[in-house]
């Protein structure tokens, strides 16, 4: 099975990932200001996991879809903020072309997959389902930062307050990081591919996408190398 097929459909990766309920208090709305779609607009929002940064862009007008492949999020979502849901594979959407305005690709969302291939399919599907003009907000963690975070503690375990403990390592080739959990006698990896800037750029341009806009931070700060938080604002060809 693949790793996220896993990892993100257990139960216990609601108590991993707690903290980022009180986050998108913040995330949410500033995130949606980023996107920058008019009200009526309509978003998919992919993936849109337990459905936590929702009702910010529905505060903000937007008609929203949530897509998700894990069935125990779209179950959660269902119930804390109902909304049109759709079980879904980034690889294959199940949507028609040139149906939506925006889509929202929120935390870290790209790159999961194991080939270049299929990260490329990812993004243009999005490109596919997006509208002439239509918006891709991509927001992805800093290449740079995460190499120089995780330098000191590579390889080495740690105990967190949420329960778990954890361990990251690069994998041979440098290009993905791979994030070991243990919960409750259970182990999880996370095996995600992180982009460099220059490769970001290069995949949205194969995907049909024009660079509109991309940021550092929440607050819209100007991109940095360094910063930990990328977040690209795309425009579908
Ligand atoms: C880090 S979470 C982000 C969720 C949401 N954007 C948020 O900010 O809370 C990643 C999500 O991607 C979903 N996912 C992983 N692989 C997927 C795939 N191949 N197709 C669709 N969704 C997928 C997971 O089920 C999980 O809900």
């Amino acid at each position: 099975m693949d790793w996220f097929a896993r990892d993100f459909d257990h139960p216990l990766y609601f108590r991993i990932y707690a903290d980022k309920e009180a986050e998108a208090a913040l995330e949410g709305p500033a995130l949606a200001d980023l996107l920058d779609l008019p009200v009526g607009s309509s978003v998919l929002d992919l993936p849109c996991g337990w459905g936590r940064l929702q009702p910010a862009l529905e505060d903000r007008g937007l008609c929203v879809i949530g897509g998700d492949l894990s069935a125990l999020n779209l179950e959660r979502h269902a119930r804390e903020y109902p909304a049109p849901l759709v079980r879904l594979d980034f690889r294959a959407l199940p949507f028609r072309e040139a149906c939506v305005d925006g889509v929202f690709c929120a935390f870290t969302s790209w790159g999961y997959f194991a080939s270049d291939a299929e990260n490329l399919t990812q993004l243009r599907e999005f490109a596919r389902v997006l509208k002439p003009r239509g918006v891709l907000l991509l927001d992805l963690t800093g290449h740079d930062f995460l190499k120089n975070a995780s330098a000191s503690i590579e390889n080495t375990w740690f105990p967190t307050p949420a329960g778990y403990r954890e361990r990251v390592r690069w994998s041979p080739d440098r290009r993905r990081i791979w994030t070991d959990r243990i919960m409750d006698g259970e182990r999880f990896r996370h095996d995600i591919w992180i982009p460099t800037g220059n490769e970001v750029l290069e995949f949205l341009a194969q995907a049909g996408f024009g660079l509109d806009q991309v940021w550092s931070g929440l607050d819209g700060r100007p991109w940095h190398p360094e910063a930990d938080r990328w977040i690209y604002r795309a425009i579908r060809i």
